[in-house]
């Protein structure tokens, strides 16, 4: 490398100026006129004023005071890796989508890992959800999935996020807790909500605490549709599963390595990386047909459910290689958009009132975030394959129709036009029913899937579930809050409640929280039942 060594030389008029020696490129304003000075601002005199007439300075100041855009409103912490999936064998029986019909097949992608809860600045050792968002650069189109490493979610429709997302994060009038989940205000909400106590299983779980971005699964979550060129639905769930298997730290180890390393998931993933040691993933599938679907117990439009691997075992269908850091944080990671509605042609979506919210917001919120329309300009978020459309001007446009028409149809011959032949197709579902807000019985079992996952556990993962309950409880100010919280485990498992609330000191337990027991199967022999227990 060459060292450019600072030197002090006299101008013309005798003053000092310090230059750097060697053949470097010249430096230049934005607007590419070479610098003169770079350390001196334009003075009247020696000890004068600076001169308002100083356009360097300006543009230069300028430029920093708009360095920061607006962090993420959620998943603000984030690392990404650029990478490629590679398709194992074609899926044409079950979709037309590019990406899955040649075997060996090479699809170049980004992945965004992150935390939730957390600011930009916050610790990746945080105890929350993971995001595992995976953009692919198919021949046809953008294809993202928008995932986290825990396969269900908090609610069941998205008009719930802002309230969720607000009390997770810190408290509007102090400010804090920043990346940590014990505070009232989150135990309150999530109290509140039964809906949430499944994936409060696993986020107290020791998969909130991953040993490295290299040892998580991640999942789709939602249900999504495959379609194949007869227009055709298969049902699928995404899942990626680590290569490098399951890992997750110890607590009292996650609150050490906070303090002492908060970057330690980003500098792993940049270490292992740079050495060569490129992380991989798995793409599995679970794939079923509309019988399936009503023959089981809970109704997979409901994020807050899974579908046991038991009950049917995911196929693999390619593997995601991630073998290359970003050249540039910022361009890259920080700018990378995801968007659930990025689907190509043979994917398509479910009515899972959680995704069907989600296709909605994520392009407001890029619009909003990276400030233009305009942002698949920018090289990380546009297609690799040929795109063209009649889309113009706005902020920072990069991309404008060439020549005359920017319109179709159009009598000169110019420009694109649509395919119905390779075009995107909406799977043709038929739709019926009176307008209104209401949820479906069919998701009102909130407990079965929470007990099941718990005692899936082995011992000890139990009394780490036991503990981080106990730990983040017993940072609530709000008895009341404490005690809802107990009657909710009373319907998930008594020695986990009896352990929860002995931990905390209650004198006495609460009465099990009101539970809808009512399974699908239930609801398909007696359609208007309502079953409340207790
Ligand atoms: C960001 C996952 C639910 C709104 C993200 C990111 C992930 C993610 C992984 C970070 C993307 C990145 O790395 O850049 C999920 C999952 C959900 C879920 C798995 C449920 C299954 C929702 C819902 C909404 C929502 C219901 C709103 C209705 C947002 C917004 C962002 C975001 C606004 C910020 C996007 C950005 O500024 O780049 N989500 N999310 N999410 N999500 Fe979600």
């Amino acid at each position: 490398a060459v060292i450019h060594d600072q030197k002090l030389v006299r101008g013309e008029g005798g003053e000092l100026h310090q230059i750097a020696e060697g053949n470097a490129p010249v430096l230049t304003t934005a607007q590419g006129g070479p610098i003169f000075d770079d350390q001196n601002s334009l003075k009247i005199g020696a000890r004068g004023p600076t001169v308002l007439e100083d356009f360097h300075f300006r543009e230069k100041i300028f430029h920093f005071d708009h360095e920061r855009i607006p962090e993420r409103v959620v998943h603000a912490r984030g690392y990404g890796a650029h990478g490629y999936f590679e398709t194992y064998e074609s899926l044409a029986k079950y979709t037309r989508a590019d990406i899955f019909q040649r075997a060996g097949e090479k699809t170049p992608a980004f992945v965004r890992f992150s935390t939730v809860a957390g600011n930009k600045g916050s610790a990746d050792l945080a105890r929350d959800v993971r995001g595992f968002a995976v953009k692919l650069y198919t021949q046809e189109g953008n294809w993202d999935i928008v995932g986290n490493n825990i396969p269900v979610f908090f609610i069941q429709d998205a008009i719930k996020f802002p309230d969720l997302v607000h009390s997770v994060k810190e408290e509007p009038d102090r400010g804090f807790p920043q990346a940590q989940s014990a505070h009232d205000n989150f135990w309150d909400f999530i109290s509140l909500t039964p809906e949430s106590m499944h994936m409060i299983m696993w986020v107290m779980s020791d998969r909130a605490i991953p040993r490295s971005l290299r040892f998580m699964e991640g999942f789709g979550v939602h249900t999504f549709r495959m379609l194949n060129a007869k227009d055709e639905s298969t049902f699928v769930k995404f899942h990626w599963k680590p290569k490098l298997g399951l890992q997750s730290v110890a607590w009292n180890e996650a609150v050490k390595i906070n303090g002492a390393d908060p970057d330690f998931h980003r500098r792993d993933l940049w270490d292992s990386i740079k050495a060569g040691a490129f992380p991989e993933w798995e793409l599995q599938l679970q794939l079923f047909d509309q019988d399936f679907a009503d023959s089981f117990d809970f109704d997979v439009l409901d994020p807050t459910k899974l579908i046991p691997e038991e009950v049917l075992a995911p196929v693999p269908v390619g593997r995601l290689v991630l073998d290359r850091m970003p050249d540039n944080f910022f361009a890259e990671t920080e700018q990378v958009a995801f968007m659930t509605q990025n689907v190509p042609p043979g994917i398509d979506f479910s009515n899972d009132p959680l995704l069907q919210g989600r296709n909605f917001s994520y392009l407001d919120t890029q619009i909003k975030r990276l400030g233009s329309t305009n942002f698949t300009h920018i090289p990380i978020n546009a297609p690799k394959c040929p795109f063209h459309n009649f889309q113009q001007d706005g902020h920072m446009a990069m991309r404008n129709p060439v020549g005359r028409v920017n319109y179709q149809p159009n009598s000169f011959g110019e420009g694109p036009r649509e395919s119905p032949q390779r075009g995107f197709r909406s799977f043709p579902e038929a739709e019926q029913g009176p307008k209104q807000r209401i949820r479906a019985e069919s998701f009102a079992d909130h407990y079965s899937q929470a007990r099941q996952f718990y005692i899936s556990q082995t011992p000890p993962e139990q009394g780490h579930i036991a503990a981080a309950l106990t730990f983040e409880l017993s940072k609530v100010q709000t008895p009341v809050i404490r005690e809802r919280m107990v009657s909710h485990l009373l319907n998930i498992d008594k020695g986990l409640a009896g352990k929860v609330g002995d931990g905390l000191g209650l004198k006495a337990m609460p009465k099990p929280a009101d539970a809808a027991i009512a399974t699908r199967r239930d609801l398909a022999a007696a359609p208007s039942l309502s079953i409340l227990a207790n």
